[in-house]
């Protein structure tokens, strides 16, 4: 008899308790919703804004080769003989040394150094651990040449 009695104790309790379980887990998960909500809100409106300012920089672009004046022209033929080798004129990806393109239009060099045309020259003329100096290579007007190419890439 007390056996049956809890037996049927324990099949109602059994009935009950989940349909409670479930509310409270409901209604926890509402509150919680709740809560979540101006977070996720602020979430997206923040990566709303940081697309907007990403869509500000605009990717690298370099001139047209149509375009290049004659001086870039001669640059960018003296790059393609002793520099591309090395180097993408037209990428960030590394080959030997790392991508150029966007060079002078990124405020530092990948090496972290100020991207100025004193900087970059004196990598050319003196090199940088694997980069050969080309301070007897090139003379003064084929240093100027190439560095005016370097600034349309
Ligand atoms: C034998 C391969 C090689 C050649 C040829 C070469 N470079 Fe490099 N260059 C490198 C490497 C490697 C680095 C990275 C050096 C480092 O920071 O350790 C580099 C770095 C550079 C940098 C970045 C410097 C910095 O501070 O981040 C510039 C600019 C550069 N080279 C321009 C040139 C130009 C212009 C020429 C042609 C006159 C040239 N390189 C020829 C291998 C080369």
């Amino acid at each position: 008899m007390i056996c049956w009695r809890i037996c049927t104790l324990s099949k109602t309790a059994k009935r009950i308790l989940p349909a409670t379980l479930k509310d409270n887990a409901i209604r926890k998960f509402l509150e919680e919703e709740n809560l979540k909500r101006p977070i996720l809100l602020s979430m997206v409106a923040s990566a709303a804004v940081v697309l907007l300012l990403a869509g500000c920089h605009h990717a690298p672009k370099s001139k047209p080769l149509s375009q290049l004046t004659p001086t870039e022209m001669q640059g960018h033929a003296i790059f393609q003989s002793d520099c591309a080798v090395c180097h993408h004129p037209n990428s960030e990806q590394k080959l030997v040394g790392p991508g150029l393109l966007g060079l002078f239009q990124k405020p530092y060099l990948p090496s972290g150094a100020p991207a100025t045309d004193a900087r970059v020259r004196s990598t050319i003329l003196h090199g940088k651990n694997v980069m050969p100096p080309f301070g007897n290579v090139l003379n003064d007007q084929q240093l100027n040449d190439l560095l005016a190419y370097l600034h349309t890439i």
